[in-house]
């Protein structure tokens, strides 16, 4: 009975706190603070993102800042947004050698492809999205020249959707990273983490979500059963996770 009145109480008071947000910036979003569930990292891949921060404090985008405003605001943002931890992250990647094909969900701007790309030698990045990256009437990043080497590739489609999820299976199975940037609208990232984790996979591969922390997201993060590691500290300050699916990375 006493804990029952001690937890009704923390509630009561807690939920009396929310009156008054106690942070002082134009951008906020309430969300949820949790112990960290058991599925827990391997050493392997603690290590893989100590490598991909330290690789990602190196990353310069002075040459990508000048594509548009939003890159010359948010490119060189590190901590905070996650351009530079995306770059880490595919240099590491890179350096373990071979291919290395990625798939983005969400191609937007082109911000985080193009932050990918400045660092992929040796490799491909699918890029999915609901509207072709040619039909953004404002702050577009990309232009057609990226995508004449055949580094960058735009596929447009909702790979929640079972079809084209079938259509584009082989390049996502073979992808060794996917980032997720595409709606966190609640039903979009389970559909498509259902689909993906169905399919047979010919590579280890990271997965890197953004938004963890917020509400839409907080759920999915919190009862995913891979081994994860939350870099927000390092990423986007909404939230960025990184977890392996089909086995661990390898160690250095
Ligand atoms: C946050 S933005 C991506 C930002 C981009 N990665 C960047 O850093 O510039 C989210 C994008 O997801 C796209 N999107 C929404 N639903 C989607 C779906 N089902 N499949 C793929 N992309 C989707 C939206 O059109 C939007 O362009």
């Amino acid at each position: 009975m006493r804990r029952i009145v001690r937890g009704l109480r923390k509630s009561i008071l807690g939920m009396g706190q929310c009156w008054r947000i106690p942070v002082s910036s134009e951008h906020w979003r309430l969300s949820v603070i949790y112990p960290p569930r058991p599925t827990q990292p391997d050493a392997a891949l603690l290590r893989f993102c100590l490598q991909a921060v330290s690789r990602a404090m190196d990353v310069s985008f002075a040459e990508l800042g000048a594509r548009s405003a939003g890159a010359a605001r948010y490119l060189e943002v590190f901590p905070g947004e996650h351009y530079k931890l995306l770059a880490g992250i595919v240099g590491c990647l890179q350096d373990e050698g071979g291919q290395l094909p990625i798939v983005e969900i969400g191609t937007f701007t082109g911000l985080s492809a193009l932050a990918m790309a400045s660092q992929l030698r040796n490799g491909k990045i699918t890029t999915y999205d609901l509207m072709p990256w040619t039909s953004l009437q404002r702050d577009a990043a990309l232009r057609a020249e990226d995508f004449s080497s055949g580094t960058i590739e735009q596929r447009v489609g909702d790979l929640a959707d079972s079809r084209f999820f079938s259509e584009n299976a082989a390049t996502l199975s073979d992808a060794r990273l996917i980032f997720m940037d595409g709606p966190k609208d609640g039903v979009f990232e389970y559909r498509f983490l259902r689909l993906l984790r169905a399919i047979p996979r010919t590579t280890k591969c990271l997965l890197v979500m953004d938004d963890i922390h917020v509400w839409n997201m907080l759920g999915l993060w919190s009862e995913l059963d891979l081994p994860k590691v939350d870099m927000t500290s390092f990423g986007h300050w909404s939230g960025t996770g990184l977890c392996v699916l089909g086995g661990t990375l390898p160690s250095k």
